[in-house]
């Protein structure tokens, strides 16, 4: 039997990178651990090699900067869900969409967030902290970076002999398993919030 479309959200995903957070979503949808279509993918960059992954999918994408046009493509695609897969802008939330914006972060936050902190800087910083461990925090987004309510958060130890790649590989399998949790915890608060239809 198909799952009804409300256990499915429609996620849009904007991306300005390699697209690995996408892959992931890609791979759990398509092996049934992660109930969500991706009804499209926009990056703010054209070289982006996650748009390829997004077309080797058969998924429609967009090279779109403006945030008004982003949301107008996003309303357009009804999406339920906008997923932030390494997107490195900072998106101003419009009313329709408060509350339906995610975002992951690779540190445990509120530490080793914000402006600029994104990649290998963050894993560079909380070595040079000497934090004796670090995550992946999913949140909601706001106005700020890294600043929205926290979804869900995993622990990652950080060894002595770490190096920003060593490290970021160990937070990035972290991440594989909390991005889709927040997703599907986010879509269950929200239909507790919706009233079912008469
Ligand atoms: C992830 O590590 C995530 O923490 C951050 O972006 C990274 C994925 O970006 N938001 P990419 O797919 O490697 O470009």
């Amino acid at each position: 039997m198909a799952t009804p479309s409300h256990l499915r959200p429609r996620l849009g995903v904007l991306l300005s990178g390699t697209g690995r957070t996408l892959q992931n979503l890609l791979d759990r949808i398509g092996d049934g651990r992660l109930r969500a279509s991706i009804a499209g993918v926009a990056a703010d960059r054209a070289d982006a090699f996650g748009l390829q992954r997004a077309m080797d999918s058969g998924l429609e994408t967009r090279v779109l900067r403006e945030p008004s046009a982003i949301w107008s493509w996003l309303l357009e695609l009804d999406v339920d869900l906008v997923v932030l897969a390494g997107y490195l802008r900072l998106l101003p939330i419009v009313p329709e969409f408060d509350g339906r914006v995610l975002n992951i972060h690779p540190s445990l936050l509120p530490r080793h967030g914000g402006r600029g902190m994104h990649g290998e800087r963050v894993h560079s910083a909380v070595l040079a902290a000497g934090d004796a461990e670090s995550g992946c925090t999913a949140h909601l987004c706001n106005a700020r970076y890294d600043d929205g309510r926290i979804l869900v958060q995993a622990r990652v130890p950080v060894r002595p002999d770490d190096t920003p790649a060593t490290l970021a590989a160990r937070v990035f399998a972290a991440e594989c398993e909390v991005y889709p949790a927040a997703i599907t915890l986010r879509w269950q608060e929200l239909q507790q919030d919706t009233p079912a239809a008469p």
